[in-house]
């Protein structure tokens, strides 16, 4: 009597959960909208229609990409759509090798103005090494593409996913508001130029954690017009660190506010946080930054700000107008691969103001390390190593 009121229990429940599972969601493989898995066969418009078709559902779809190679030549996911859209992503997504037939407009896959879209899972490879051959020949390249992008979209998450070997930025994420990014692995060559891992503009409320990510560039850059930005648990190396900017490449820009970097480890990075701007006029700021709970491993710059960030050419004799206030480091331990662990370079038009130093211990193996202030007000508290210069 007992177990068979567990079992009716047990066909009941499956039933209701098969019940609400085809009742609430629309599945569409790509495979069947003439998805080719070999890899070699472009795949874009098959995408395109899988995409078509649950961006004009009213119920929730989720596109399926099965195991296999996909090969996607330049895409754009347009929204808005009539319901949420989850990618399921079991393959591995290939752009062309051939980075002429990506064309000029610097996108591999872009969704644009989209709204509950999810990723979860899957393997993207942007297929950079022939492009970065053209980059380091220093012959005329189209502009390199970036791998996955969201433009003017908002509630994004990309869960699970790996990035490899773009031929630019790895994820970007430009005019969006509310995007979880995390458990995401990035790997591209250290010698890779400018495929940072994961770039930020325009945007607000952003969150990335868990992420492993090796690259040629930025671990993480945050940029101009963000705010509310929370990064944890990353592990940056190799790659030049976490920055916020370039900042103050225009003269008229948005800030960047409410940053924080927790809980995370550098590994033989150039940088470990950064926060870096052009020496010439601009009205942007940075305000409100935390950095706390770090691990340095051999890193060069483990703390710094550059205002002074120039080519010759382009900012001669100038100084930077960006204002840099707000800025607490906290408990950053590891060790240093440059004698100078803590960098402060501020603007002399607009000196850095309120930075905050506190539990530092950042040894430099070859000798003695040290901290260098020019342009800044701020206080230390608890042990710091090198000796704080604020
Ligand atoms: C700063 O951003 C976080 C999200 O990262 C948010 O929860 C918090 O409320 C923001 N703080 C302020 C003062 O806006």
């Amino acid at each position: 009597m007992f177990h068979k009121k567990i079992h009716i229990f047990l066909f009941s429940a499956t039933f209701i959960i098969i019940f609400f599972e085809t009742s609430n969601a629309v599945s569409i493989n790509v495979v069947s909208h003439g998805a080719k898995p070999d890899g070699k066969q472009d795949s874009t418009k098959h995408f395109l229609s899988a995409w078509s078709s649950a961006c004009k559902s009213n119920e929730a779809s989720t596109i399926y990409v099965p195991q296999g190679s996909f090969l996607l030549n330049q895409v754009t996911f347009w929204g808005p759509c009539m319901n949420k859209i989850d990618f399921k992503i079991d393959g591995t997504i290939v752009a062309p090798s051939n980075y002429v037939s990506l064309g000029n407009s610097g996108y591999w896959i872009l969704f644009m103005k989209v709204n509950r879209v999810s990723i979860y899972g899957g393997t993207i490879d942007g297929k950079g090494d022939d492009y970065w051959h053209c980059r380091k020949a220093g012959k005329s390249c189209p502009p390199g593409a970036r791998s996955i992008s969201f433009s003017w979209s908002k509630n994004v998450l990309v869960s699970g996913l790996t990035s490899l070997n773009s031929k630019s930025i790895h994820i970007a994420v430009d005019h969006c508001k509310n995007v979880v990014i995390k458990d995401v692995n990035i790997k591209a060559p250290s010698r890779s130029p400018n495929t940072d891992g994961i770039n930020v503009q325009f945007s607000t409320l952003v969150t990335i954690s868990h992420a492993t990510i090796m690259t040629g560039d930025d671990c993480i850059s945050i940029n101009q017009g963000t705010t509310h930005v929370w990064i944890e648990r990353i592990a940056c190396g190799p790659g030049h660190g976490i920055s916020i900017g370039s900042l103050g490449s225009y003269s008229n820009e948005a800030g960047v506010e409410n940053v924080t970097v927790t809980d995370s480890v550098f590994t033989k990075t150039d940088n470990g946080v950064r926060i870096k701007s052009w020496a010439k006029p601009s009205n942007g700021y940075a305000r409100d930054i935390k950095f706390r709970n770090l691990i340095m491993q051999n890193v060069y710059n483990p703390i710094i700000i550059d205002q002074r960030y120039c080519s010759k050419r382009e900012c001669p004799h100038q100084s930077s107008g960006v204002k840099i206030s707000g800025v607490s480091y906290e408990h950053i331990k590891g060790t240093s691969a440059s004698p100078v662990a803590i960098k402060f370079d501020c603007s002399q038009s607009n000196p850095c103001q309120g930075l905050k130093l506190k539990d530092i211990k950042l040894v430099y193996l070859r000798g003695s390390g040290t901290s260098s202030c020019k342009n800044v007000a701020g206080s230390s508290t608890g042990v710091v190593i090198p000796k704080s210069c604020l």
